[in-house]
């Protein structure tokens, strides 16, 4: 097997084997293709310095590799906090008003690229497989070639790619998605998403698009494919046998008191959609009186991209709408909202899942979603809750017996609400079912197989979209 370099923004450093139920999903299937192949993982190490020196630190746990590398202030400022989190993720999460251009944030993005290719590309040797994550890093396939890297190299988006209409919004599209065209593989979550890449390439850079899924600009030719992320389901079963999951089950069972509580887990983000998510409960409450005292929604949401103001933003109005809502509603023995700004180990989410009734999972868009899919995999199959599940989720298309919602409809929220709520058992059993199956079959390592398989052989299969290629071969 071809030695594996995978590059992106963060490096999730392995965990010792007891440490592991504090690692991601991603983290931990990444690892093993790492361990298998004695590959590394590059990335930024999330300190800033004064001055760039390209200096390596490598460490090695539990037989994975990583090497991350220090930035400055001001690539920090520039490339992380401007280019990637204030231009380009509001624009592909289709919010054109939040998106910030700034000619410095384009250039200090393109000044990281070319710092992590300088610093990578002497790592590189013959034969391993290079996989570059994220829109952080898009044009970085094309600066590993003009540093003499002949490799396969493969990219994967983990957030939406836009419609064609809205990233020629960006200044300078045509040239961050020309060097997109360096990669042999680009790997989106979605069909959804590919279709509209598709759009982008063939009305602004004349491409045209084969049946197996081969993209054709004069002479260059690129793959690409819908191959949606899973989570590592049997690691997640490991995961609710720890005590952190079994303290947090007890907890939450307790302190519910009989009543049905509903759960979100959701990084504070706009994309998320939090606001209208406490509306749309808020109606939910206004609608069904009878329903007083008896549910609670507890919405765990830990602060990220602080920095950032339309971050800083967003949680002035989730503690405002949340203090509003409690305090219209709430009685000295009920809150109807538990709203808590800290994260939570993996196995304590585990145990929280497994113990509540619903979970809202209601982005107004969103690469994939894979809270949706622990939560179904914390399920007791016997007595299974209900994922209520954005439309608008990458998700939603592998999630079809979820019960789907459009997040920005309060009425849609306060009706899918009640219909989980009062779902009679033999239903949630049913969807669930198909729902786990999902889950257990297209979980984190079929993710990877399928995107390394098409990166060494360019076999499709096992991308979704490009049926007709599976058909043929
Ligand atoms: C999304 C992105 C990831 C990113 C994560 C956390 O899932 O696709 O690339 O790492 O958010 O965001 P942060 O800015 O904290 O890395």
């Amino acid at each position: 097997m071809s030695r594996l370099i995978i590059i992106s923004n963060r490096v999730s450093a392995p965990k010792a084997r007891a440490d592991r139920a504090s690692q991601g999903g991603l983290a931990v299937a990444l690892s093993s293709a790492l361990r298998e192949t004695n590959g590394i993982w590059f990335g930024w190490s999330g300190n800033a310095v004064d001055e760039f020196s390209g200096e390596i630190a490598t460490q090695v746990v539990d037989g994975v590799t990583t090497a991350t590398v220090d930035l400055e202030e001001q690539d920090v400022d520039e490339y992380y906090n401007g280019y990637a989190n204030r231009t380009l993720w509001p624009l592909f999460h289709y919010r054109i008003d939040l998106a910030e251009f700034d000619r410095q944030f384009g250039s200090g993005y393109e000044r990281v690229n070319e710092r992590f290719a300088a610093t990578v590309a002497p790592l590189v040797e013959d034969g391993d497989l290079v996989w570059v994550q994220d829109y952080h890093l898009i044009p970085l396939g094309q600066q590993l070639r003009s540093k003499g890297v002949k490799n396969k190299i493969g990219f994967f988006l983990h957030i939406p790619w836009p419609p064609h209409r809205l990233i020629t919004a960006l200044p300078y599209h045509r040239r961050l998605v020309q060097s997109m065209l360096a990669y042999d593989v680009i790997g989106f979550q979605t069909a959804e998403w590919l279709e509209s890449f598709h759009h982008y390439v063939e009305r602004e850079l004349g491409a045209t698009i084969e049946p197996d899924g081969t993209i054709r600009v004069g002479e260059r030719r690129v793959r690409a494919g819908a191959f949606p992320i899973g989570i590592d389901a049997g690691e997640y079963d490991a995961l609710l046998e720890t005590d952190d999951a079994r303290v947090a089950f007890d907890t939450l069972k307790r302190s519910a008191q009989g009543r049905k509580s509903i759960i979100g887990v959701d990084r504070l983000d706009y994309s998320k959609g939090l606001a209208e998510r406490f509306n749309g409960y808020r109606r939910f409450l206004e609608e069904h009186p009878d329903w007083l005292h008896k549910v609670y929604l507890l919405q765990i949401a830990p602060p990220s991209r602080g920095e950032v103001h339309t971050y800083a933003h967003i949680r002035e109005e989730l503690d405002e709408l949340s203090g509003r809502i409690n305090g219209e509603f709430a009685h000295v023995d009920w809150v109807p909202i538990r709203y808590v700004n800290q994260g939570y180990p993996r196995g304590g989410l585990a145990g929280l899942f497994r113990a509540a009734d619903a979970a809202l999972v209601t982005p107004l868009r969103d690469g994939m979603n894979l809270v949706a899919k622990e939560f179904v995999a914390a399920q007791d199959p016997a007595d299974p809750g209900v994922l209520i599940l954005s439309q608008f989720a990458g998700a939603a298309e592998q999630m079809r017996d979820a019960v789907l919602v459009n997040p920005y409809s309060r009425d849609e929220i306060s009706d899918r609400i009640r219909e989980a709520l009062n779902m009679p058992l033999d239903e949630r059993r049913r969807r669930w079912e198909r729902l786990a199956a999902g889950v257990r079959s297209e979980d984190v390592h079929w993710w990877r197989k399928s995107f390394i398989d098409a990166l060494t052989g360019s076999d499709m299969r096992g991308a979704a979209g490009v049926e007709s290629a599976s058909a043929e071969s």
